[in-house]
């Protein structure tokens, strides 16, 4: 691997999901003036860019990633001049901003989709895909193909304007942009990319960035939920034809013109298709997202459908992540928590009282020795974590747990059993849990907004809030920012190193090691509650550098004990 060092590999990067960050108006809506009060508090951490998730103009039907109109703010966010200022504000700290760059689909709401329904011969008709509908024997309408919506339901919607369906793959209010269309790249690119680009921000997080080309013949896909009228269809949109001439047009023609850093959310994709994304020859985008650790366990067609994860496949896919960049000219990402996934220390850690701060030190030490890019989540530093099981349905409000549950108990709902199952995976795994407000301090509402907050703040906030840990040497928050500190200290080592893992078939430790020219660094984390037996792998001789303990027995792991050491 060559080593070049570069701001955005360097990086250790806060997504900002802004409805539930911080609101400054009292409306209960976070919003960028909420955000902009915060800056120095992000710095403090030690992080260096801010992703920022969607903040344009939207109906937010999947919370801003349905976008009316990509050159305006989200009204209850602010304004063009509310960005300016953080803009000017994260540069003036030294810290940069990256904006979600969100052009799969927009919203049935974007002026482009109204003139594309208005008819047949509007000039953006082909801006969007429309098909006719299949009549059966009995001449009932069917949509034109048997693909399932990411949000549950067919992935096609019935427009009666001009009798002809149009492709969603995620909710019905959010059609998917026809990339075929030339004109369409290019309106594309001037008003999701110039325009921000020309005011001042440093990149884009890409979403969805592997569905933009889809095979074109939309043939039914093969039946693998046999009790479903709609099946999985990725085969027919997940690296597509097309999407690296795509990929490489919008570079070229936009993004190549800037000091820009660009990290594709991709998914599920092997190592040889990520390459071709990522490799810094192919121009396309620096760093992507895969999921494979944050979905281990549950079926990558229904995040759902989970039957538990073994610490093992784990680590195989945190091999994968990590090994990535070696022997390539590609880069990487860690990241344990975004807006889509549940809470780390209780996905992987344990959320009791008891080890909930021990366990989320153990998972930073984890993510801060990993190779690649690093991302926090908002809340992730202070250890937030999933909403309460206590809490009803009726509590969550995304619209992928929504439509889940309801078609879920149209089909299952007098199976209490399954119900129940249901409801256990929806309070592990929803996306609902990252997107409660964040736990500024302890006084109402959290300290997030001083009028009702629009979705329910997690009960555990007198316990878990940024105000307690701040100035507590022995918080979360203080460990996570010693802890990003020592991975600068050792970047090579940490974020340009490679990686080995030493304990493949144990379920309950997990010990790897990292290496770069001359150093070496050893790390050891117990996965479990119980106290376990420490033997060095390594045969070299070990010298302590960080901890989530004062170690005191060297030859015991006590529960969630996590080391850092160096191999001298
Ligand atoms: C991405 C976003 C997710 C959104 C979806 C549709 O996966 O991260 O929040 O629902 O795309 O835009
Ligand atoms: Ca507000």
């Amino acid at each position: 691997m060559t080593k070049d060092y570069i701001w955005w590999k360097d990086a250790s990067v806060y997504q900002i999901w802004p409805a539930s960050y911080k609101d400054s108006n009292g409306d209960g809506v976070g919003d960028i003036p909420g955000i902009i009060s915060t800056l120095n508090y992000v710095k403090s951490l030690g992080t260096d860019v801010i992703w920022l998730s969607p903040m344009y103009d939207s109906p937010q039907d999947d919370m801003g990633y349905d976008i009316s109109n990509y050159e305006k703010v989200y009204p209850k966010y602010g304004t063009l001049e509310d960005m300016d200022n953080l803009i000017e504000g994260t540069h003036k700290r030294g810290m940069k901003l990256i904006l979600d760059l969100v052009i799969n689909h927009t919203s049935t709401e974007h002026d482009w989709f109204k003139q594309s329904r208005s008819s047949k011969t509007d000039p953006k008709r082909d801006w969007y895909i429309w098909k006719p509908a299949r009549y059966d024997a009995e001449g009932n309408r069917h949509p034109p193909n048997n693909w399932v919506s990411h949000f549950s339901g067919s992935a096609w919607a019935y427009d009666e304007t001009t009798d002809e369906y149009y492709l969603h793959l995620f909710a019905e209010s959010q059609p998917d942009l026809n990339w075929e269309n030339e004109e369409t790249r290019k309106a594309i690119y001037k008003s999701a990319l110039s325009f921000w680009f020309e005011k001042g921000i440093d990149g884009f997080r890409i979403d969805t960035a592997g569905m933009y080309s889809k095979v074109q013949s939309f043939s039914d896909a093969p039946i693998v939920f046999p009790d479903s009228e709609w099946q999985p269809c990725q085969k027919y949109f997940q690296n597509g034809p097309r999407i690296h001439e795509f990929h490489k047009e919008m570079f070229a023609s936009v993004t190549s013109k800037y000091d820009a850093m660009t990290v594709g959310e991709v998914g599920h994709s092997p190592r040889e298709d990520s390459l071709k994304y990522v490799s810094a020859k192919e121009k396309e985008m620096n760093m992507m997202f895969l999921f494979d650790a944050v979905e281990v366990g549950s079926n990558p067609s229904d995040r759902f459908i989970y039957d538990g994860y073994k610490l093992t496949d784990f680590k195989k896919a945190v091999q994968n992540q990590s090994s990535f960049i070696e022997g390539t000219d590609a880069w990487s990402t860690v990241f344990y928590e975004n807006h889509d996934q549940p809470r780390s220390i209780t996905r992987f850690g344990n959320d009791s009282n008891k080890y909930r701060v021990k366990s989320g030190k153990l998972l930073a030490l984890l993510q801060s020795t990993l190779s690649g890019t690093l991302y926090i989540y908002q809340g992730q530093e202070i250890g937030m974590t999933n909403l309460p099981r206590s809490w009803s349905i009726d509590e969550y409000l995304d619209i992928n747990t929504i439509n889940y549950y309801k078609e879920f108990k149209a089909k299952y709902g007098d199976n209490k059993e399954k119900m129940d199952k249901l409801m256990d995976n929806i309070n592990l795994l929803a996306r609902d849990h990252a997107r409660s407000p964040v736990q500024w301090d302890d006084t109402e509402n959290a300290g997030f907004s001083t009028g009702k907050p629009w979705m329910r703040v997690n009960d555990n906030y007198k316990e878990i809030n940024v105000a307690s840990q701040v100035n507590d040497p022995n918080s979360l928050f203080s460990f996570w920012k010693q802890s990003l500190k020592i991975r600068k200290e050792y970047k090579d080592l940490l974020i340009y190193g490679s990686f080995k893992i030493l304990d493949n078939e144990n379920q309950k430790i997990f010990t790897y090691v990292k290496e770069a020219a001359g150093q070496k660094a050893y790390i050891v984390l117990n996965f479990t509650s119980e106290s376990l037996k420490f033997e060095n792998l390594d045969g070299g001789k070990l010298e302590l550098l960080h901890s989530n303990v004062n170690v005191e027995d060297e030859g015991t792991l006590s529960p969630y004990e996590g080391r850092f050491y160096l191999i001298k």
